[in-house]
């Protein structure tokens, strides 16, 4: 109170990092912006209609001024550009500890769930001080998760999973906005973000209703959507076995190679003839239209869940 305030508070691990690059970027843009200006002020003033001043001896030409404005503003911008793509990396890049949030925007709010099981509606409860990764998606149109005390926002887009990391260093309330115009209400899809001691935010975790977890909810899906048919190795069709897949490299069919990550197992859902297991026939049929964002993400959850299984031996086909 008192003073004011130009930026928000800073509470996340990213947050200096991104002033100090925000006031670099204002420093150099306003000493171009005085030094042009206030030259052609100067110059306006100095040289105006019925001034006296010495207007003779044009200077000649010389390539040594050309060439040093044009390399020193190049460097500068340059070294602007990598500071700034580095911290764009480092922002998506988590560290592997980080506990992955699930988030799901449609108009006009965001549906948020932990990995236990407990949901959140336009309110994220968050540990001080340990590393959250958020898995983003949108349900119908794109919609923009932005954290202005935690100096991030990403971009939730329909069919696609966005993630991003943080890490809270200060206990307290923040707010939560659409920082993307998506309709009617978008000025109203916002909420808060609570930053507790991990004490109080484990006992806020066991103080909601859980319900089953993601990963359980998934396996229930994994069932009544007829996956298990496959790809539980009892069925006739050779499909490839899901435990210890997530995170580890696919061979493809065409001779790339891809990591299993949320990204390929969403798309393998819903476009399974894009990247086809080396091995496998083509035969999945595509579950697009089918199995909703919410649903997609038990899915997901699930089979990362299988991560640190492993598949009988026995049951894998000869490669
Ligand atoms: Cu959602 Cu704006």
């Amino acid at each position: 109170m008192g003073s004011l305030q130009l930026l928000p508070p800073t509470a996340s691990s990213h947050a200096a990092d991104m002033d100090w690059l925000f006031a670099a970027l204002l420093g150099v843009s306003a000493f171009i912006l005085l030094l042009v200006f206030g030259l052609m002020i100067l110059f306006c003033v100095r040289y105006r209609k019925g001034s006296k001043v010495e207007r003779g001896n044009r200077l000649g030409r010389t390539w040594r001024v050309e060439v040093a404005w044009t390399g020193l503003t190049f460097a500068a911008f340059l070294v602007l550009y990598f500071w700034g793509a580095d911290l764009y990396v480092r922002i998506h890049s988590p560290p592997g500890e980080a506990t992955d949030i699930y988030v799901v925007g449609k108009q006009w709010m965001w549906k948020i769930e932990h990995p236990g099981g407990q949901r959140e509606i336009d309110t994220l409860h968050v540990p001080v001080g340990r590393p959250v990764r958020l898995v983003l998606t949108s349900q119908d149109v794109i919609h923009d998760f932005a954290i202005p005390a935690f100096r991030i926002r990403q971009d939730a887009v329909p069919g696609r999973y966005e993630t991003l990391w943080f890490m809270p260093t200060e206990v307290g309330e923040y707010r939560l906005f659409c920082a993307e115009f998506c309709g009617t209400w978008h000025s109203r899809m916002g909420g808060t973000i609570v930053v507790m001691e991990p004490s109080d935010f484990q006992r806020w975790l066991d103080s909601q209703d859980p319900g089953p977890s993601l990963a359980q909810e998934g396996e229930a899906l994994f069932r009544s959507y007829g996956c298990s048919g496959c790809h539980g190795g009892a069925g006739t069709v050779r499909a490839p076995r899901l435990e210890g897949l997530f995170g580890r490299p696919v061979p493809l069919e065409d001779g790339r190679t891809v990591i299993a990550d949320d990204r390929y197992i969403r798309d393998s859902i819903l476009m399974p003839k894009a990247e086809i297991a080396a091995g496998y026939p083509p035969v999945m049929p595509s579950f697009a239209g089918q199995i909703g964002e919410d649903d997609l993400l038990k899915l997901v959850a699930y089979i990362k869940s299988l991560a640190d299984k492993t598949a009988d031996s026995a049951e894998r086909p000869a490669p």
